[in-house]
């Protein structure tokens, strides 16, 4: 692994060339990835057969040689194993049957059965198995927040009105369920980083719903807590944290914290005045908007330049897209980024 772009970069070391994977980079835009979603009914059977999971991180790695591997799963397993009922319905998104409306279904809770979540660390061996020997395998969770949010909202939604309703009347209770995804999110990737993910991200994909106030009190410091968790535990401290946030509601540099490696940016944000802030403190990955990818190649190869420019001289960059790829992008698109960033 010491000769890993994507690892020297989280180490803010400068490549030539910077390492390029993106998330999602294992889905529904791939044709051979379709291919295999033929044969289950239900999203999260595929994701209970690790055989199947290594064989799926594997694809965008062989079409695209790519500088870093996601474990292929969801975030979602968490929220799953508390028996909330996930299910993925064709078109929908994920759908809880069984979610929490009251503090009392917070009460009731089970603890946390870290054999329940057995597939997913087995996906992780067998993705190592598979993978070439000097290719990180990248591990993950939702952040606590995120989890949250879709525990309580039963699933996605435009305001998450359900889910804000909830923290106002009944504060302490989200509290104490934000504690309890904190420390099945550290279980949880400490059992990845035990079968041999080389680097964890945590998703706090629903940043946005959240005032800045808000954010401090119902996301940072749970994510937080579970970075600290991570680096005070001797199997784990050494793995690098990448944290996503998405479009929060206060300026980066002051989200930002000490047990983080790297910073992964939403499109919204300029990754030139990130740069600037957080120079020689954080690693920083991102951000081309996945819709450029809709785009001619002269749009796509001229937005792809912009960013490599700017962060020409950066300590530790990781081209990235600034959001997960979306079903309808054309993978010869995704080559013209990537030959861009390699050119
Ligand atoms: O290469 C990879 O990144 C694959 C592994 C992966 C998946 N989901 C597979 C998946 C990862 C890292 C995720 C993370 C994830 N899941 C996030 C955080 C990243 C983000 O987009 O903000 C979130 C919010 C989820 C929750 C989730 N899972 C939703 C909302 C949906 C349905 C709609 C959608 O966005 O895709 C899923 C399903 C899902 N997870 C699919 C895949 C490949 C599609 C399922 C299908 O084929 O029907």
């Amino acid at each position: 692994m010491n000769n890993s772009t994507f690892l020297r970069a989280l180490s803010r070391e400068q490549n030539k060339v910077p390492p390029i994977w993106f998330m999602r980079q294992a889905g529904r835009y791939l044709p051979e990835y379709q291919k295999i979603r033929r044969s289950y009914k239900n999203f999260l059977d595929m994701c209970k057969e690790p055989k199947i999971c290594a064989e799926l991180a594997l694809q965008p790695i062989e079409r695209f040689d790519l500088d870093a591997s996601i474990l292929f799963s969801d975030i979602l397993t968490i929220p799953d194993a508390f028996d909330l009922g996930l299910a993925f319905h064709e078109g929908e998104g994920p759908k809880f049957s069984n979610p929490i409306s009251h503090p009392a279904d917070i009460s009731k809770l089970k603890g946390f059965e870290i054999e329940k979540l057995s597939y997913v660390y087995k996906a992780v061996e067998e993705t190592k198995k598979i993978l070439p020997s000097n290719l990180p395998l990248i591990g993950f969770c939702g952040s606590p927040w995120t989890l949250a949010a879709y525990s309580i909202e039963g699933g996605g939604s435009k305001d998450f009105a359900k889910t804000k309703k909830f923290i106002s009347e009944h504060p302490q209770a989200a509290e104490d369920y934000l504690e309890i995804m904190t420390d099945a999110c550290f279980q949880y990737l400490k059992q990845q980083v035990l079968c041999g993910v080389n680097a964890l991200q945590i998703f706090d994909s629903w940043a946005d719903l959240l005032n800045p106030n808000d954010l401090e009190t119902y996301s940072l410091i749970f994510t937080r807590k579970l970075a600290k968790k991570l680096k005070e535990d001797l199997a784990t401290s050494n793995i690098p944290i990448i944290l996503f946030e998405k479009a929060p509601q206060k300026d980066i540099s002051d989200i930002a914290f000490d047990d983080l490696s790297c910073i992964s940016l939403h499109w919204s944000e300029s990754i030139q005045v990130t740069a600037a802030k957080l120079k020689n403190r954080f690693t920083l990955q991102g951000n081309l908007n996945p819709s450029f990818l809709l785009e001619s190649d002269e749009v796509i190869q001229a937005e792809t330049q912009k960013i490599c420019n700017a962060m020409q001289n950066f300590p530790g960059f990781i081209f990235n897209l600034g959001h997960g790829i979306t079903p309808d992008i054309k993978p010869e698109k995704v080559q013209v980024m990537i030959d861009a960033v390699r050119a």
